[in-house]
C-alpha cells in the first residue's frame, strides 16, 4: 500500500484550518484531489536530506525490503504534522492500516516511538510507556474506561510486560533492557527523543487557501461532477439518477478494482458543507451530516460524550466503540457515514448501531423533496435499501439515551484491527425502576444478507426482569428463528457466527447486570466485560558480539559497519525516501507494452473455445499470445517448449487443452497500456467442457488416490533391518498414541507482487529481463528453453525485490517466460505486474500438510518410536514439492531424539495452484506435526508438555532419524537459559492462578524448541559465485549470485568485503544481481545465501588481497588508495571472481545415508497469551526468544517470528470446494499480522560464546530458523484452551486442534454448552470454503 498525505482546508467556524490526512493512494481518485495539497514520500525528504521520520525508520531497521516503507513513513509523517506531541498510543494507532511482511513491526515502532512524548500525567505506567490504557481510558492498571468497561491489570506486574527479568531494568522511555553486560541495541539506537521542527515542513500552498468551487470534468467515457451545495447535488441527481455519488471512494474503489464495476458519471460530495456539519436538537439528539468523514465523526462523538451526561450518550459510546476497530486511519480519514450506510453491507460496522438506536435517515431529491426513513426499515435485502435512484442521503439523527436506557455494540473479526466484521451487533434496552425490560432491540450484522433486528429474540426479552438469566433461551431464538444459516452460507464459519451471537448476548447480560448492580455478578465473571487490552509494543534484542577487527586495517574508520555490527540496511535511506526503485518504477521503455492476463475461471475442465474478437478489436491492442506463439512449438511433442517446471517439467506455461486450477494462465493480451490490456483481457471469452470432479483438499486426494509419483521414506532403528540392533528396542515403548495433525497453507503476501519486464534487443536475439525474482539463473535458463535462444544472449537483472519469502523462487519464472514469448513475437518490451488478487490466485502458497502418526514412548515420556505418513498438498504441478517434502520429513523430529522411526512422505495432486517454496520450506510443517504429537504424548501421560520436550532434547553426538550425527548441539543450553530468563515456573503459577480467577479469560503459556537444518537438500545448489572489482580510485564494486529481497543480503556481503579488504563499508558498492556478471547461480533461498555468497565474496577478496600482499608490508605504510594505485601501475589485476561449494554434502535417500545438512541452528521461544473464551480473540502478552546463531553477521529475526505467528494463528487460505476458486484473495479477505498482533513484549537474545566452523565468520543462518518459533503462540493458545476445557468439564486428556488457531477453532475447542448449541443447529449444503 502506498500512502499519500492530503493537506486540505476545513472550515469548522468560518475560518479555515489545515488538516493533514494520510490516505491510500490507490483509493484516492485523481479528480478528488482538486483543491488539496498532495504530499508524497518524495516530497518530504531525500536520502541526502531525509525528513526526521524517514531517518527514524531507516536507522531503527524499520525498512527491510522497503516496499511497505513509503506507506509507513507517510503515516508517521501525517501524525507528526497533526500532532506535535503524540503519545505512544497515538503512534501505534497511526499505523493501524499499514502492513509490513518483513520487519515484524517492532523495529518500525521503535523508530516511530522516538516521536512520542514521555507521559506527563503522573501515571507510573504512562500511556507512552506501555500502559495498556487508551487515551480516553486512562491507565491500564485497573482504572475504569470511559465506557465503563474495566480491564484487568496487575499492579505487581512489570508495567511494560517485561518477562525477562524482574522489572529493575525499565528505562525512562518505558522499554526494558537486559542488564547482563551485553549490547542492547536499544541503548545504542534510542538515545534521543526526536522533535520535529514543523516550521521546516512543507507549507500549505497560498493559492489553495480558498473554498473549492463547483466544477464538472467531462472525459471520453463520462463525467465527474463536483458540486459544493446540496441544491446542485439534487439537480445533478435529478438529471442523472444513475450518477454514482462518491464520497471517500473506499467502497466504490474496491468495487471498481475487484469486481470490475464501471461508473461513467460520478458526483463527488465530500466538499458539500451542508452534508458534513451537525446540528444539536436540545434534549433529543444530534443531526449528523452523512458526508462527515469517520475521523471527524469520532472526534465529534468524543466531544458529545465529554459534553453531555453519561446516561445521554450510551448510543454515542456504542458508535465510538465500533469506530475504534473500523478500518485504519487512512480509510477513516476519507470514508463517510453515508458511504457506510448506503453500501448496505451485511457486515457494516455502523449500521447495527444505527438500527439498534432507532436512528433516522434524512434523504432528499429534487422532485420528491425530503423524507425521513427509520434505519431499522432502511435495509431490504443484500445491498438493497429504500433509497431511490435520484435520492441523496443527507443526514442522520442520532438520539440521546435516557436514564434506564443502555446500548452496547460488539464486533468480532479475524484480526482485531483494520478488519471487517465476521459478526457484529448492537443491543439496546430500556428498563423501568424495577429493572423490568420495557424495550429491547437486538440488531445483528453478519448473520444474514443485511443488517436487521432479531425480532423474535428482541420481543422475548420485553417484560422480563433483568438478572443473570434474563436472556435464557433468547440466544437460541436468534440462531434458530431469527437467523437460520446452512453451512454453505456465504462467508462460512456458521457455527462460529452462531456462537458469537450467543457470546455477545452473554457479555451484554453481564455488562448490564453489572451496571444495574455492581455486586450482581461474581468477580470471576467480570472478565467478560472488557476486551483484551494491550500495552504498547516494545522489546529488546541482546547479543554479545563485538564487531570483528578487519584483517587488513589500512583505514582509520575500518570498523565502520564491520562484520558483527548491526548496521542499517544499505538501501534504507533510499527506501524511506522513495528513491529505491522496484521493478514497476523502471521508467517506461520506448514502445513498451503491457500484458493483461487471461486466466481460467474453472478447474479440471477442457478448454472448448477461446473468443478474442472483442478484445482484439480494441484500440491499443497488439495481439493475443498463447502457446502457439512459442517459436518451434510442437504440440505433438510431449517435451515441447511450452512444458516447464523446476524439477519435473510437468506443467504448461500456457494452458492449451485442459485447465487444472482456477486462475491458470491461458493467454496474454498485449496492449499499449495497462488499462487497455486489462480491459481487453477481461473481454476474452473462454468456454469449457468435460468438467471433471475437483480434488481440492488433501483428504479429497486421499479418498480419490491422486498423488504425484514421488514418495520418500526414512527408516531408522528397528524399522531398518540393517541397523536394528544399534537402537533402543521397540518394546521399550509401553504406551502408544495415534492421531492426525493438519496445518493449512500460507500466502506469501510479499508486498510487491510478481512483476517482470522483458526487453527484446534488436541485435543477435539478445533479451534483457528485469524481474522480481529470487532466481535469476532459472529465469534465464527457462526463457532460453522456451524461446530456443542460447542462455548467453539472455541477461536477467534484479535490483531488489519487494519481498520474496520463497514465493519468487520458481513461480516468478512462469510470468517472465510468458512475457518473453509475447515480447519476442511482437518485438516490443512487455511488462506485467500481477494485481494482489491475481498473484494470490496464480502463484501458489506454503504447502498445507497432514500427518497421520503413531508414537511409542516410555512411562516417563521418552520417545521410543515414530511411525508417520506425511502428506502435503502439492497443487496441480510438482514444482518444488519433493524438496519441500524432504525438508518436512527431516524436521519431523524437531529437537528430539527418536531412536526408531519410519517416516513416509507423499504429495497430493490437486486442482489448486501449484504450492511452492515458502520460508522454512516444509521445515515448519514437519516441526508443527512433531509438536502436535508431543502434546498428544504429554496429555496422554497427564504431564506438562514442556517436561516431555525437555527430557527428549538432542545431545551432541546423537543421531537424527535421517542418520546425521549432531555436533555442537546447543539446544539444552538454549532451553535452560530461556527457561530461567523467562521465569517459566513462576509464570506457570501466575497463569494458573489467573485462570482460576477468570471465567471468560484464560491465559496460556508455552516453551518450545526448534532445530533447523542449513543447506539445500539438492546437493548441486550448494554453490555460489562472486565478482569483485577494485577501481583505481580505491572504490570497490562487488557482485554475487544472491538477490536482495529485504533480508539485507547485500548489506552483509558488503560488510564481509569491507572486513576482508579492511576498508569502510562506504567504499564498497553493490549495484544489482545479473546473470551476465555472476553466472549459474542458485536461487536466493534456503537461508544459505549469506553462507554461500559470503564465502564466494570472501574468496574473491582473498584472491585480490594475495595479489596486494607485497604492498601491505610497504614502508612507510600505504593508504588503501595509494596501495591500489601502486598495484595498478604495477599491472596487478584488481578484479577477481570467487566461488564456493559447501563441502561434505551428499545424501542418499535409498539408503538414508550421508550428510543432509551443513549445520543446524537451534532456538527456543516462550510465550504467554490471553484468550477471550467468549469470542476466540487472543493477544500475546509477551514472547521471549533465545537462539544460537553462532556469531551472527547482522541479525534480525522478528520478521520470521511474526510470519510464523501469522501462519499458525490468523492466516488461513480458503477455497470454494465447488469451483476451486481461492476465496481469500486480497488483504480484505486474507489477514496477515498487523502492528497490534505482535507480542506486546518481544525480547530476543542470542546465545553467547558460540561459533560455527562451517560458515562464513562463524555465523549461522537466521532467515528461516526463527519462523517456526512463532508457533509457540499457537501452543500457548492451546494451553489456554486446555484451562477452559478443564473448567467446563471437557475431558482433560488430549484434544485435536489443527493449525491455524483462528478464532473459530479456538471457540470450538473451548467447548461448553454454547459450542454445542451453535453446532447442533442443523447445517445444510457443502461448506462455503475449505482449507486445502
Ligand atoms: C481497507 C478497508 C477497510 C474497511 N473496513 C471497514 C470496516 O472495518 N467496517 C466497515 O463497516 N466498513 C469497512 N470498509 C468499507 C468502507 O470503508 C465503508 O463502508 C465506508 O464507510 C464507505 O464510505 P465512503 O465514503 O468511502 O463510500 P464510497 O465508496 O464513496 O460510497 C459507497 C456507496 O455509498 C454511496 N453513497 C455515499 N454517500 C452517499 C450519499 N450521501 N447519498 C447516497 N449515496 C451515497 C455511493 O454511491 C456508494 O454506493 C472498509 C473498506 C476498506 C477499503
Ligand atoms: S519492509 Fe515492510 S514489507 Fe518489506
Amino acid at each position: 500500500m502506498i500512502l499519500i498525505a492530503f493537506s486540505s482546508l476545513y472550515f469548522p467556524k468560518g475560518e479555515y484550518e489545515v488538516q493533514h490526512r494520510s490516505v491510500n493512494a490507490c483509493l484516492a481518485l485523481a479528480c478528488s484531489i482538486e483543491g488539496k495539497h498532495v504530499i508524497t514520500i518524495e516530497g518530504i525528504g531525500s536520502s541526502a536530506n531525509p525528513h526526521p521520520t524517514q531517518e527514524a525508520i531507516a536507522y531503527s531497521h524499520g525498512s527491510q525490503c522497503g516496499f511497505c516503507t513509503p506507506g509507513i513513513v507517510m503515516s508517521l509523517y501525517t501524525l507528526t504534522r497533526n500532532n506535535a506531541k503524540p503519545t505512544g498510543h497515538d503512534v501505534e494507532e497511526a499505523f493501524d492500516g499499514n502492513l509490513c511482511r518483513c520487519t515484524g513491526y517492532r523495529p518500525i515502532l521503535e523508530g516511530a516511538q522516538e516521536f512520542a512524548v514521555p507521559d506527563v500525567n503522573g501515571c507510573a505506567n504512562g500511556k507512552s510507556n506501555g500502559c495498556g490504557g487508551h487515551e480516553a481510558n486512562g491507565c491500564a492498571n485497573g482504572h475504569t474506561h470511559a465506557n465503563g468497561h474495566n480491564h484487568s491489570g496487575s499492579d505487581s506486574e512489570c508495567p511494560v510486560g517485561c518477562s525477562t527479568v524482574e522489572c529493575t531494568a525499565k528505562k525512562a522511555n518505558g522499554t526494558c533492557s537486559v542488564q547482563n553486560g551485553s549490547v542492547d541495541i536499544e541503548d545504542l539506537q534510542k538515545a534521543k527523543h526526536r522533535v520535529i521542527d514543523q516550521t521546516k515542513d512543507l507549507p500549505f500552498p497560498e493559492p489553495l487557501k480558498q473554498q473549492t468551487d463547483s466544477f464538472m470534468f467531462a472525459h471520453e467515457d463520462g463525467a465527474w461532477y463536483h458540486p459544493t451545495t446540496l441544491a446542485e447535488l439534487r439537480q445533478i441527481k435529478h438529471t442523472y439518477p444513475n450518477a454514482k455519488i462518491v464520497t471517500g471512494n473506499t467502497e466504490i474503489g474496491i468495487e471498481v478494482r475487484m469486481k470490475g464495476f464501471d461508473f461513467p458519471v460520478m458526483v463527488h460530495v465530500s466538499d458539500i458543507a451542508e452534508m458534513a456539519g451537525y446540528e444539536e436538537v436540545k434534549g433529543e439528539g444530534v443531526w449528523m451530516g452523512v458526508g462527515t468523514s469517520l475521523t471527524t465523526f469520532q472526534d465529534r462523538l468524543k466531544h458529545f460524550i465529554a459534553t453531555y451526561e453519561p446516561h445521554q450518550t450510551e448510543n454515542f459510546q456504542a458508535l465510538l466503540d465500533n469506530l475504534k476497530y473500523f478500518a485504519g486511519p487512512q480509510i477513516r480519514n476519507v470514508a463517510s457515514i453515508g458511504g457506510n450506510i448506503v453500501t448496505a453491507s451485511a457486515i457494516s460496522d455502523l449500521n447495527p448501531v444505527f438500527v439498534a438506536i432507532d436512528a433516522q435517515l434524512r434523504v432528499s431529491s429534487l422532485k420528491g423533496g425530503e423524507r425521513t426513513i427509520a434505519m431499522k426499515d432502511f435495509f431490504i435485502g443484500y445491498r438493497r435499501t429504500l433509497l431511490q435512484p435520484a435520492e441523496i442521503a443527507e443526514s442522520i439523527f442520532l438520539p440521546f439515551t435516557k436514564k434506564g436506557e443502555y446500548t452496547l455494540a460488539f464486533k468480532q473479526s479475524k484480526r482485531k484491527h483494520d478488519d471487517i466484521a465476521i459478526v457484529n451487533a448492537c443491543f439496546r434496552i430500556m428498563v423501568d425502576s424495577q429493572n423490568v425490560v420495557t424495550h429491547a432491540t437486538l440488531a445483528f450484522g453478519g448473520l444474514s444478507p443485511f443488517t436487521r433486528i432479531a425480532q423474535d429474540a428482541s420481543a422475548a426479552v420485553v417484560g422480563r426482569k433483568w438478572g443473570p438469566d434474563v436472556l435464557d433461551g433468547v440466544g437460541e431464538k436468534v440462531i434458530t428463528k431469527d437467523f437460520v444459516m446452512g453451512s454453505a452460507t456465504p462467508g462460512g464459519m456458521v457455527a462460529y457466527r452462531r456462537q458469537l451471537a450467543l457470546s455477545f448476548l452473554k457479555k451484554f447480560t453481564l455488562y448490564i447486570s453489572h451496571k444495574l448492580d455492581t455486586n450482581s455478578i461474581q468477580s470471576t465473571e467480570l472478565s467478560a466485560l472488557s476486551e483484551i487490552e494491550r500495552g504498547l509494543a516494545h522489546g529488546s534484542q541482546t547479543y554479545d558480539r563485538e564487531p570483528e577487527k578487519p584483517t587488513t586495517g589500512t583505514s582509520p574508520t575500518a570498523l565502520e559497519g564491520a562484520v558483527g555490527s548491526s548496521i542499517p540496511h544499505l538501501a534504507a535511506l533510499k527506501q524511506v525516501t522513495g528513491e529505491a526503485a522496484y521493478l514497476d518504477d523502471i521508467p517506461r521503455l520506448a514502445n513498451e507494452c503491457y500484458a493483461g492476463l487471461v486466466l481460467s475461471t474453472e478447474a479440471n475442465a477442457a478448454i472448448e473455445s477461446v473468443d478474442t474478437t472483442e478484445a482484439l478489436a480494441m484500440d491499443g491492442v497488439l495481439g493475443y499470445i498463447t502457446a502457439t506463439d512459442i517459436p518451434g512449438y510442437d504440440p505433438a511433442d510431449p517435451h515441447n517448449r511450452n512444458i516447464v517446471g523446476p524439477i519435473l517439467h510437468d506443467e504448461e506455461l500456457y494452458a492449451t487443452k485442459r485447465v487444472h486450477f482456477h486462475g491458470q494462465m491461458i493467454g496474454l493480451v498485449v496492449a499499449t497500456s495497462e488499462l487497455v490490456a486489462r480491459k481487453a483481457a477481461a473481454k476474452v471469452k473462454v468456454t469449457y467442457t468435460d468438467r471433471q470432479p475437483l480434488v481440492i483438499t488433501i483428504e479429497d486426494a486421499i479418498e480419490k488416490g491422486t498423488f504425484f509419483d514421488i514418495s520418500r521414506e526414512i527408516r531408522t532403528g528397528h524399522f531398518d533391518a540393517r541397523r536394528r540392533e544399534a537402537e533402543v528396542p521397540l518394546d521399550e515403548a509401553v504406551h502408544h498414541v495415534e492421531g492426525v495433525a493438519r496445518m493449512s497453507a500460507q500466502e506469501h503476501f510479499y508486498l510487491e507482487t510478481h512483476a517482470s519486464l522483458v526487453n527484446p534487443k534488436k541485435e543477435d536475439n539478445e533479451i534483457e529481463i528485469f524481474a522480481s525474482t529470487q532466481n535469476p539463473t532459472e529465469t534465464q535458463v527457462y526463457v532460453s528453453k522456451v524461446l530456443g535462444i542460447p542462455a548467453n544472449r539472455i541477461n536477467c537483472r534484479v535490483k531488489r525485490l519487494g519481498g520474496g519469502f520463497g514465493g519468487k523462487e520458481t513461480r516468478s519464472v512462469n510470468l517472465t517466460c510468458a512475457l518473453a514469448v509475447a515480447a519476442h513475437k511482437l518485438k516490443v518490451p512487455v511488462r506485467c505486474m500481477y494485481t494482489r488478487e491475481e498473484d494470490m490466485a496464480i502463484s501458489g502458497q506454503r504447502h498445507p500438510f497432514r500427518g497421520d502418526y503413531k508414537v511409542g514412548f516410555t512411562a516417563e515420556g521418552k520417545l521410543v518410536s515414530l511411525e508417520v505418513m506425511i502428506t502435503s498438498n502439492g497443487g496441480f504441478s510438482a514444482d518444488l514439492s519433493s524438496s519441500v517434502l524432504e525438508r518436512a520429513m527431516t524436521h519431523v523430529d524437531n529437537c528430539y531424539r527418536i531412536p526408531n522411526a519410519i517416516i513416509r512422505g507423499r504429495i497430493a495432486k490437486t486442482n489448486i495452484a501449484s504450492n511452492t517454496a515458502f520460508r522454512g520450506f516444509g521445515g515448519p510443517q514437519g516441526m508443527m506435526l512433531c509438536e502436535q504429537f508431543m502434546c498428544h504424548v504429554a496429555e496422554y501421560l497427564g504431564k506438562p508438555v514442556e517436561e516431555i520436550r525437555q527430557i527428549n532434547l538432542y545431545k551432541t553426538g546423537e543421531i537424527t532419524p535421517f542418520r546425521q550425527p549432531l555436533t555442537d548441539v546447543y539446544i539444552e543450553r538454549v532451553w535452560d537459559e530461556l527457561h530461567q530468563s523467562a521465569q517459566f515456573e513462576k509464570r506457570r503459577r501466575e497463569v494458573d492462578e489467573f485462570n482460576k480467577l477468570h471465567t471468560h479469560r484464560k491465559r496460556g503459556l508455552a516453551l518450545m524448541p526448534t532445530k533447523f537444518g542449513l543447506a539445500f537438500t539438492a546437493r548441486f545448489l550448494n554453490q555460489a559465485g562472486a565478482l569483485v572489482h577494485i577501481y583505481t580510485d580505491g572504490s570497490v564494486l562487488i557482485t554475487h549470485g544472491g538477490t536482495e529481497m529485504g533480508q539485507g543480503l547485500h548489506t552483509k556481503m558488503v560488510q564481509i568485503a569491507a572486513h576482508a579488504l579492511g576498508v569502510p563499508v562506504s567504499k564498497i558498492h553493490l549495484s544489482e544481481t545479473q546473470t551476465s556478471t555472476v553466472p549459474n547461480t542458485s536461487a536466493t533461498a534456503a537461508s544459505v545465501s549469506s553462507d554461500l555468497n559470503g564465502m564466494a565474496v570472501l574468496n574473491a577478496c582473498n584472491t585480490i588481497l594475495a595479489r596486494l600482499a607485497p604492498y601491505q608490508s610497504h614502508t612507510p605504510p600505504l593508504t588503501w588508495e595509494q596501495m591500489i594505485n601502486k598495484a595498478y601501475f604495477d599491472r596487478v589485476s584488481l578484479s577477481a571472481t570467487g566461488f564456493y561449494a559447501t563441502p561434505d554434502l551428499s545424501y542418499d535417500w535409498a539408503t538414508n545415508e550421508g550428510r543432509m545438512y551443513n549445520y543446524f541452528t537451534y532456538g527456543a521461544a516462550c510465550a504467554e497469551v490471553e484468550v477471550d473464551t467468549l469470542t476466540g480473540e487472543w493477544g500475546c502478552r509477551w514472547a521471549d526468544v533465545c537462539m544460537d546463531i553462532g556469531k551472527s553477521l547482522n541479525p534480525a529475526i522478528e520478521g520470521a517470528f511474526i510470519q510464523g505467528l501469522g501462519w499458525c494463528t490468523l492466516e488461513e487460505p480458503l477455497l470454494n470446494p465447488n469451483t476451486g476458486m481461492l476465496l481469500t484473495r486480497g488483504p480484505g479477505a486474507y489477514k496477515i499480522p498487523s502492528f497490534r498482533d505482535i507480542p506486546v513484549s518481544l525480547n530476543v537474545r542470542f546465545l553467547s560464546n558460540v561459533s560455527n566452523s562451517r560458515a562464513v565468520h562463524s555465523s549461522k543462518a537466521v532467515g528461516e530458523p526463527p519462523l517456526f518459533l512463532g508457533s509457540v503462540v499457537f501452543f500457548a493458545i492451546r494451553d489456554a484452551i486446555k484451562a477452559k476445557r478443564r473448567e467446563v468439564g471437557e475431558d482433560d486428556g488430549w484434544f485435536r486442534m489443527d493449525s491455524p488457531a483462528t478464532g473459530e477453532r479456538i471457540l470450538a475447542a473451548c467447548g461448553g454448552t454454547d459450542a454445542v448449541l451453535a453446532k447442533d443447529v442443523r447445517e445444510e449444503g457443502r461448506a462455503w470454503g475449505v482449507a486445502a
